[in-house]
């Protein structure tokens, strides 16, 4: 059946004359992507993966992942971290291992020297905490990192500013909140998060003076199912007068515990929503799936889609139908898929209530040696 149908399609693709590369990727290409920034603190470590497939060979996991159908790799970025973790050289080494075996690389600015997300924001240690100085620090910053990756040979896909910037960047300069009331207010309250935001825009564009190749710049917001959100989000931006052309595309996380409004159908209405009001693409940026919720640690928590279980099963159905629901958004859209530390063996929950989200088998008997065995979901991006 595989054969026939490429016979079909063969003459036809030599057909379709070559569009240029940036209109090649944003239109035909789909992100199969998973997020691995913490695997070379794991390797650094001694923990090895092993594929069940191939009678338990120890592989890394990137080859596992990779033949499972990841084409993309995201790795958060740290701006001055402890240790190194996450920082510039961690970041570039672990681009340059996964470039030369053929990933694009989504490059994720957290603008903090740890975890950035919707509930904490905190700006470098290092950096100034007035606006000016601050944004003009910003966009030092964003340019020199790219211009780092390019003379390191690494061509970025996708660059995020910020990581789930729902209520802002380096707080708390640039603290926003879209729940501000009225609609005047919003706006003000915006005006502060618009200014970092232009400022990290055009460190971009002062990095490609210099750079070999465009990235596609990303905003990533969470509770991609939210459509007030949203729109308001959005919505204030524009009013401060970020250009829709600010942005190449939209980045949402979409996580099946966070309330159990994060269904299907509220995602598929956000998305098509924004897909129709923006006409730019979308991605999903972060997800997950428990194969074991056993209400050991902690109780269980309501799925916001109770029909696919909990199991190695539910991770591969869930995850498919996000890439459905993607795919499926209007004018073709639809770009992209991303799992969320699929290999993070000692954090198995992945920050849920839940035991076990990741996409390994965890062995723990020769511990602080770590043993990561393949599930069946490693092949989830096989479709
Ligand atoms: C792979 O390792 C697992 C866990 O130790 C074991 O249960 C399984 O039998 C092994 N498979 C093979 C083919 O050796
Ligand atoms: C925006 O509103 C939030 C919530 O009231 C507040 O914490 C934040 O400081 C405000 N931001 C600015 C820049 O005024
Ligand atoms: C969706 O987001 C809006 C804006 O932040 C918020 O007011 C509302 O409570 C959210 N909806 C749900 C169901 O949480
Ligand atoms: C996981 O292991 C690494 C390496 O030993 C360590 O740095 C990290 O703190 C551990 N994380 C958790 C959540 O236990």
């Amino acid at each position: 059946m595989r054969l026939s149908t490429l016979f079909f399609l063969l003459p036809l693709a030599t057909a379709i004359p070559k569009l240029p590369r940036n209109q090649e990727s944003s239109h035909a290409f789909f992100f199969k992507g998973h997020d691995l920034s913490s695997l070379k603190t794991l390797e650094d470590v001694g923990t090895i993966y092993r594929d069940t497939t191939r009678h338990n060979q120890t592989r890394p996991a990137d080859d596992i992942l990779g033949d499972g159908g990841m084409n993309t790799v995201r790795l958060r970025i740290w701006v001055y971290p402890e240790g190194g973790t996450n920082g510039l050289e961690y970041n570039l080494e672990l681009a340059k291992r996964f470039k030369s075996k053929g990933f694009k690389i989504y490059l994720d600015f957290h603008f903090s020297d740890s975890w950035a997300d919707p509930n904490k924001q905190p700006p470098p240690a290092a950096w100034p905490t007035t606006l000016a100085p601050l944004a003009s620090t910003l966009r030092g910053y964003v340019k020199e990192t790219l211009i780092c990756f390019d003379r390191a040979g690494i061509d970025l896909a996708i660059v995020a500013l910020g990581n789930e910037i729902r209520h802002g960047i380096l707080w708390p300069v640039g603290h926003a909140d879209v729940d501000v009331q009225p609609w005047p207010a919003t706006i003000a309250n915006f005006s502060n998060l618009a200014t970092l935001y232009k400022a990290a825009r055009a460190g971009v564009d002062d990095a490609l003076h210099a750079v070999a190749s465009r990235p596609q710049i990303m905003i990533h917001i969470d509770n991609g199912w939210n459509i007030t959100l949203q729109q308001r989000w959005f919505g204030a931006m524009v009013a401060n007068g970020i250009r829709t052309t600010d942005w190449d595309v939209f980045g949402f996380s979409f996580y099946p515990f966070y309330g159990t409004a994060a269904t299907f159908d509220n995602l598929r209405t956000t998305l098509n929503t924004l897909a129709w009001e923006y006409k730019k693409p979308i991605q999903v940026v972060e997800t997950d799936y428990p194969a074991i919720c056993n209400g050991e640690y902690n109780p269980i928590p309501e799925s916001s889609e109770p029909e696919i279980p909990y199991s190695i099963e539910g991770q591969t159905i869930w995850t498919r139908d996000v890439i459905g629901i993607v795919k499926q958004i209007p004018l073709g859209l639809g770009q992209g898929v991303h799992y969320w530390e699929p290999a993070w063996l000692n954090n198995s929950n992945l920050g849920s209530d839940c035991n076990d989200a990741i996409l390994f088998s965890t062995d723990y008997s020769n511990y602080p040696q770590m043993v990561g065995y393949s599930r069946s979901s490693v092949n989830l991006f096989r479709v």
